[in-house]
């Protein structure tokens, strides 16, 4: 094998391929959204998640004043919004979900909606904040609510349809989908089933 050097500021690319989601966030009357990839679960019990989001955003800003935000799980066919929506700040404009064409739904149980048209939502509440290096707020929040589109997925993502493949983020303008399951026989039958 022929090794070649990562350039430190990219070395969280080697681990690129993570889900993209769009992060709907809402302060009063208003409401942002923005795409992150730097989001992994931490628990099970009870189901929570941590996500690396920005001081500079105007999604960081919503999260800190509502504690609450939610992931909305686009397919192939939002990319190019989903693109856009990280392309420009909330700050920047009156509305970002508009300018970009992404529409606002109601949710399952928080005040903050999910965004139309996606594959599976997370709905969640903030429970601790972390400093994250210079710029990035670590945010662990639980899952109150979670759904998904039949036709996307069972208790997996079924990776079926081409249009129903959830976007992964590579970094940069460059991103893909997963292409199929591959079944590990014989199935773990101890420790946890992740
Ligand atoms: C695919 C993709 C993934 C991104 N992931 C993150 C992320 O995990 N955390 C983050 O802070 N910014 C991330 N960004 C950058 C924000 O989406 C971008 O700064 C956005 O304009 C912030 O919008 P806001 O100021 O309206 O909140 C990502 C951008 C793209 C295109």
């Amino acid at each position: 094998m022929d090794k070649r050097i990562v350039e430190l500021q990219f070395a969280h690319r080697l681990l690129g391929g993570n889900a993209v989601a769009l992060v709907a966030t809402r302060y009063r009357d208003r409401v942002n959204v923005m795409p992150a990839s730097w989001i992994t679960p931490i628990s099970m019990k009870p189901p929570m998640l941590a996500i690396a989001v920005s001081k500079n955003c105007l999604t960081h800003d919503y999260i800190e004043r509502s504690g609450e935000f939610t992931l909305s799980l686009p397919g192939i066919g939002l990319l190019e919004k989903v693109h856009a929506a990280g392309m420009i700040s909330g700050y920047d404009c009156d509305d970002k979900l508009e300018e970009v064409g992404l529409r606002p739904v109601a949710g399952e149980a928080l005040d903050t909606p999910v965004i139309e048209g996606c594959l599976g939502y997370l709905e969640c509440t903030v429970e601790e904040a972390y400093e994250a290096g210079e710029e990035h707020t670590l945010f662990v929040a639980t899952v109150v609510a979670a759904y998904a589109e039949r036709e996307a997925f069972d208790d997996t993502w079924l990776l079926t349809e081409e249009e129903a493949k959830p976007l992964r983020h590579l970094g940069g303008h460059l991103y893909s989908v997963l292409s199929q399951r591959i079944s590990a026989e014989p199935k773990a039958t101890d420790g946890q089933d992740l």
